[in-house]
C-alpha cells in the first residue's frame, strides 16, 4: 500500500474568489453538464487555516453564498481531512500470483457488516424522498451542494481530473514517490479509468513539475474509451501512458485473463517494481436502479482492488 501518513494541515489562508463580473453579475452561469447555478449569488471557495480551531486535521473548504440582492451571507462549511490505512506487518511479496481469479456472481451487501442497518435506511429514505425531483432540480441541487461543480472541468478532458486535483491538494501526489521510495519516476495504474482524467491530471501534475511520471490503465473499449487526443498537450499522454484492454481486447475487468493480462503489462513496464500509487473509478449506469448501486457495483468494486494488489509496489 502506499506510505502511511496524515497529511499535515495547512498553515495558510487561500481564498478563491469566483467574483460576480466573472459570470456577469447576477446572470447564472452553466457547469459542463449546462445546468444553471449560483443563480444570483457569488461563490468565494476558501482554504482556511487548518492548524487552529474548530479544525484538527486536513484542508477545509468554506463556500460563502453571498446574495447580491443584500441578503446575509451564508456560510456551508466542506471540511475534508483524510486516514490512511497502513499495515504495521509487512506485506508478503509475493502470495495472489498463483491463485485462481473467480468472477462470479457476488452475495448480497450485507449493511451490517462494515456499517451500521440503521443508518444506512435512514439514508436510503432520505435518498427515496428525491426519486421524485425532476432531473434538472435533482442536478442544480448536486451542483450547489458541492462547491468544486462549479469548477467544472477546468482545463482537463473531464470533471475526473479536478477531483484528482481536490486529492493532490489532500494527500500530495508529487510526495508519494517519495514515500513509496522509487528510483527511477513516479509509476502509477490507473483502473476503468476512460475517457482518462485522473491519468491526465496526475501526468499534467508531474509533467508540469519536471518529475517523471508514467501510467498504465485498463477500462473498457467503447464509448468511454481512453481519449489520449483530448489530453492537454503538457501530458504527453501517448508517450508516457500505455492503454491496455486485456487478452480479449475488450478491456473488461471482470475477467480473470484481462486482469492477469494487464498485471504482467505494468510488471514489464516497471520491471518488476509494481506502482507507486493506483487510482480506480469502475462505474455504469444502473438503469435507474441507485438506491441498489452498491449491489451493482461490488464485483466491480473487488475486481479492482484485487488488481490494486496484484500491481502496487511491495
Ligand atoms: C466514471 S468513469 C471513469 C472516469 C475516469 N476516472 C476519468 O478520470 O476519466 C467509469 C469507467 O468505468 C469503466 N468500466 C465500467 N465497467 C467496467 C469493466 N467491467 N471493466 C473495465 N472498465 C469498466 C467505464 O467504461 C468508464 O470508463
Amino acid at each position: 500500500m502506499i506510505a502511511s501518513a496524515l497529511i499535515a494541515a495547512s498553515a495558510l489562508i487561500v481564498t478563491i474568489v469566483a467574483a460576480p463580473n466573472y459570470y456577469g453579475g447576477n446572470e447564472s452561469y452553466n457547469t459542463n453538464d449546462g445546468i444553471p447555478i449560483c443563480q444570483n449569488y457569488r461563490a468565494e471557495l476558501q482554504v482556511l487555516d487548518t492548524s487552529k480551531p474548530p479544525f484538527s486535521s486536513g484542508l477545509s473548504f468554506t463556500q460563502v453564498l453571498r446574495s447580491s440582492t443584500g441578503s446575509p451571507d451564508r456560510q456551508i462549511p466542506h471540511q475534508q481531512a483524510i486516514a490512511w490505512i497502513s499495515s504495521k506487518t509487512p506485506l508478503p511479496s509475493s502470495g495472489l500470483e498463483p491463485l485462481e481469479i473467480v468472477v462470479d456472481k457476488t452475495s448480497p451487501v450485507d449493511p451490517d457488516q462494515f456499517s451500521d442497518k440503521d443508518v444506512v435506511d435512514a439514508l436510503a429514505a432520505t435518498k427515496q424522498k428525491m426519486d421524485a425531483l425532476a432531473e434538472p432540480a435533482r442536478l442544480r441541487a448536486r451542483a450547489r451542494a458541492n462547491p468544486y461543480e462549479a469548477i467544472g472541468r477546468s482545463i482537463f478532458v473531464n470533471r475526473s481530473a479536478v477531483k484528482m486535483a481536490n486529492l493532490d491538494a489532500l494527500c500530495d501526489l508529487l510526495g508519494v514517490g517519495a514515500r513509496t521510495g522509487g528510483q527511477r519516476g513516479f509509476f502509477f495504474a490507473d483502473l476503468c479509468s476512460g475517457p482518462g482524467g485522473f491519468t491526465e491530471y496526475i501526468l499534467w501534475r508531474f509533467a508540469t513539475r519536471g518529475v517523471p511520471a508514467r501510467g498504465w490503465g485498463i477500462t473498457l473499449k467503447g464509448d468511454q474509451d481512453f481519449n489520449l487526443d483530448r489530453m492537454a498537450r503538457e501530458c504527453r499522454a501517448k508517450e508516457f501512458f500505455v492503454p491496455c484492454y486485456g487478452a480479449d481486447g475488450t478491456g473488461n475487468i471482470y475477467k480473470t485473463d484481462n486482469i492477469r493480462n494487464f498485471t504482467q503489462t505494468v510488471e514489464i513496464g516497471t520491471q518488476d517494481e509494481g506502482v507507486d500509487l493506483v487510482t480506480a473509478d469502475g462505474g455504469f449506469h444502473v438503469g435507474g436502479d441507485e438506491h441498489h448501486q452498491e449491489e451493482h457495483s461490488k464485483q466491480l468494486v473487488l475486481c479492482q482492488v484485487l488488481t490494486m494488489f496484484l500491481t502496487l509496489r511491495k
